[in-house]
């Protein structure tokens, strides 16, 4: 039986479905969807996508180039030539399979496709799964920055197989696991005590790509606890975003928090020119504002030392490797969420106690990214 979370959300509810093998009998789900278009990218084609459009009857595959370089108007205006190749109708379903870039694509064609027709998400990276497959954030990149046009779109169901996470890269795997450790600080301890109690990827060094699955869950035991692991790993970091995007579908307020470690993340990102993936400056970013947490004295020093040890474990940087903090304080200060100028961070009083600060001093930030040197 496939873990069920169900979704309240402004556009309709819909159901989460988690369930090793589950994209193996997805005929039972798709009777109601129509004609359909399976998007997905040229790494993900071979592996996962042209076995699952050959299991649905009215399926076609739209295949994209594989990169955040290409989540573009322009691959958008390829995508709707390419549903009306395949004979969309309003009654046609989209579907995404693949990471965030896809999903956001393949969600933005679907909002505005003949006004919107029916979306399913079939997110395959850990970050998917957990973050950007709910909530209903859909949208492409402009060359003058990341994620500026979008909308809002529900998806009418999201599916979720861990079996698909067996061909992620571990760098991948990592990356993701910045998000999931960023719900468990937020809302669900639990989170940080599985993540800790499963094997680390000690075993890889450095943050190259590695060939291998990820070792991180997939233990000894994996025949018999490894899957069911990750599946209610995965359960319990898509049901905090939940609970935060049911609360505030629109971004008004407490979606906010989910901000936790990105203000410093994106500023690493931009100060590297993107050479640090999203995760990991995330990971850094984590270590920052908890830190940063307990230079204000909002919660004790074990908060930063669980962020450190955490991140440790499951193979994620610590540390800035050199990056100036000044460059990383420039970055920030261009946040369009630093309103007016004035500095504004997600921090945390303890697990499960996010809370927004704002004007923290210029000396404060400097002094914490000087000592993560
Ligand atoms: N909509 C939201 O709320 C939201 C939230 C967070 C992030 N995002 C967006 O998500 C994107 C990042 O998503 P991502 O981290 O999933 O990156 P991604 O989609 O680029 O995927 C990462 C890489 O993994 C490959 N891949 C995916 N699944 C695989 C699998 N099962 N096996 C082998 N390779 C696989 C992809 O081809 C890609 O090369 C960004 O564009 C970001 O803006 C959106
Ligand atoms: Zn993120």
């Amino acid at each position: 039986m496939a873990e069920r979370i169900h979704v309240t959300a402004p556009g309709g509810d819909y159901d989460i479905l988690i369930e090793s093998g589950i994209l193996k009998n997805l005929a039972i789900y798709a009777g109601a969807w129509g004609k359909s278009v399976v998007v997905t990218n040229t790494t993900i084609a071979p592996l996962h996508g042209e076995s699952l459009a050959a299991s649905l009857p009215k399926a076609k595959l739209a295949v994209v180039p594989d990169g955040e370089q290409y989540k573009t108007l322009e691959t958008i205006a390829q995508l709707y030539a390419d549903f009306i190749a395949a004979g969309l109708d309003r009654g046609s379903t989209v579907i995404a399979l693949g990471g965030g870039v896809v999903g956001d694509m393949a969600g933005f064609a679907a909002a505005t496709y003949m006004r919107g027709v029916r979306f399913v998400q079939i997110p395959t990276t850990l970050l998917s799964m957990v973050d950007s497959s709910v909530g209903g954030k859909v949208g492409v990149d402009l060359p003058q920055g990341k994620n500026l046009v979008g909308s809002f779109k529900q998806p009418d169901m999201v599916l979720i197989d861990p079996d698909v996470l067996d061909t992620l890269p571990a760098r991948e795997w990592r990356c993701g696991m910045a998000e999931v450790i960023k719900h468990g600080f937020l809302a669900d301890e639990s989170i940080l005590d599985m993540v800790n109690k499963n094997p680390s990827p000690s075993s890889e060094t450095g943050f190259s790509i590695q060939p291998h699955p990820p070792t991180a869950f997939a233990s000894p035991q994996a025949e018999r606890g490894g899957q069911s692991g990750k599946v209610e790993l995965i359960r319990r970091a898509v049901q905090v975003k939940v609970d935060v995007v049911q609360r505030d579908p629109f971004e008004k307020g407490e979606r906010a928090h989910l901000n936790l470690g990105h203000t410093f993340g994106h500023a690493v990102e931009q100060a590297t020119h993107y050479q640090w993936p999203h995760g990991e400056a995330v990971g850094v970013g984590l270590l920052a504002a908890a830190r940063l947490s307990s230079a204000l004295n909002l919660c004790d020093s074990d908060i930063p030392e669980r962020m450190e040890d955490i991140l440790a474990h499951v193979g994620l940087p610590r540390r800035l490797n050199g990056i100036d903090p000044e460059a990383i304080y420039a970055a920030m200060a261009t946040d369009k969420k630093w309103l007016g100028g004035h500095s504004r961070f997600v921090l945390l009083r303890g697990v499960g106690q996010p809370t927004i600060v704002e004007d923290v001093p210029k000396e404060t930030i400097i002094q914490i990214l000087s000592d993560l040197q």
